[in-house]
């Protein structure tokens, strides 16, 4: 019998790709999303990709009574726990919206899993809750909390809310994994960030500048204390990132109890290494001007990705050339994302 893993939010970027890692290792993904941020499309294409339809309830995590029935129909092993929203801007216009969506849906959740008495929990969390990185390469015992803004909080808030519950209950497995920048698409094109509107984030944003549907990018700032003068992230591949759950999972069932982990490469790229990436690994032009720094931006964020190689062998396989070659391809094949 297969395990069955519980994936809130799992038609979303993360999540698809991390349904696709758990069919490729043998799980079984049952997938809770609520199509706020996604579509319903994604689960054609995880079907096209790995010849299975997963079982798929289109509902919020916040509804206890949904997620009430879900359990009951189905014997779940763990829970990994992405569905939330994301966008850094929109936090600081609507935090009731943020803390509401993303820390409601953790306490419904978790809930829900004490009395169905499933004991293991990944948690999709975020480099954001180290704040301003007080050095790099970050590690995982450095200070949390002190973050910029209400998506950042929710994320703080909601590992310390886990380290509560697992704290209160020792046979809970919980693991708070902490990603920094996820770019690229699944290989085939079939699955990949699908932004709605005008982009935030640096990749899609150059994605969208190759294609031709927005003029030129805006590199934000290039006075920083760095290389090159713009900032410098730890760009790692989806696919990557997606596998970092299967081995996580591994982990659990070992019974660690609670375990924290940066998915990052532990390499740093700037903004202008990232664009010349792209550029020579797809042979497209990127028009970009340098603009005003973006309030809230750090200069450096890169991780130490030593914890998670030495306890769950985790690391990454792809470069920011093979992500940039994905981007790409997912792009160029979905030019208007996924309808
Ligand atoms: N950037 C530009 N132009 C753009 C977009 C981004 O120059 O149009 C720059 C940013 O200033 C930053 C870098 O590209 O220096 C990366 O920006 P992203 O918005 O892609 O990513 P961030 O590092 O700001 O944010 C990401 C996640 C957040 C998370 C944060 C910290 O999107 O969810 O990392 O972990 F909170």
């Amino acid at each position: 019998m297969k395990k069955k893993i519980l994936v809130t939010g799992g038609l979303g970027y993360i999540g698809s790709h991390c349904v696709i890692s758990l069919l490729e290792n043998d799980y079984e993904p049952i997938i809770i999303d609520n199509l706020s941020n996604s579509k319903i499309e994604a689960l054609n294409r995880i079907e096209l990709i790995s010849h299975h339809r997963p079982k798929t309830y289109i509902e919020d995590v916040r509804d206890e009574e949904k997620l009430e029935k879900i359990f009951s129909e189905n014997d779940i092993f763990a829970v990994i726990h992405f569905a939330g929203l994301k966008a850094v801007g929109e936090s600081v216009e609507k935090p009731l919206m943020y803390y509401d969506n993303n820390l409601v849906s953790t306490l419904s959740l978790l809930k829900v899993m004490k009395n169905h008495n499933v004991k293991n929990l990944i948690f999709s969390s975020s480099a954001t809750v180290y704040g301003t990185p007080k050095h790099v390469p970050i590690v995982e015992d450095d200070p949390v909390g002190e973050t910029t803004n209400p998506y950042g909080t929710t994320k703080a808030f909601i590992e310390r809310i886990l380290i509560d519950v697992q704290k209160a209950d020792k046979d809970m497995n919980i693991a708070l994994l902490r990603y920094f920048n996820p770019i690229g698409a699944h290989p085939s094109g079939l699955i990949g960030e699908d932004p709605k509107g005008i982009p935030n984030n640096l990749m899609p944003y150059i994605s969208q500048v190759a294609i031709g549907k927005l003029k030129q990018l805006s590199v934000f700032g290039n006075d920083y204390d760095t290389r090159d003068g713009t900032c410098i992230r730890d760009y790692i591949h989806v696919v990557d990132l997606a596998l970092g759950h299967v081995l996580t999972i591994k982990k659990l069932e070992q019974n660690p109890g609670l375990v924290i982990y940066n998915l990052g490469t532990g390499v740093g790229t700037s903004v202008l290494e990232l664009v010349n990436a792209f550029k020579e690994a797809n042979n497209v032009d990127i028009p970009y001007v340098i603009a005003p720094r973006r309030a809230g931006d750090v200069s450096q964020c890169f991780a130490s990705s030593d914890k998670a190689f030495n306890e769950i062998g985790f690391k990454a396989k792809y470069n920011i050339y093979d992500a940039c070659r994905d981007s790409w391809n997912w792009q160029k094949k979905n030019p208007n994302g996924l309808n």
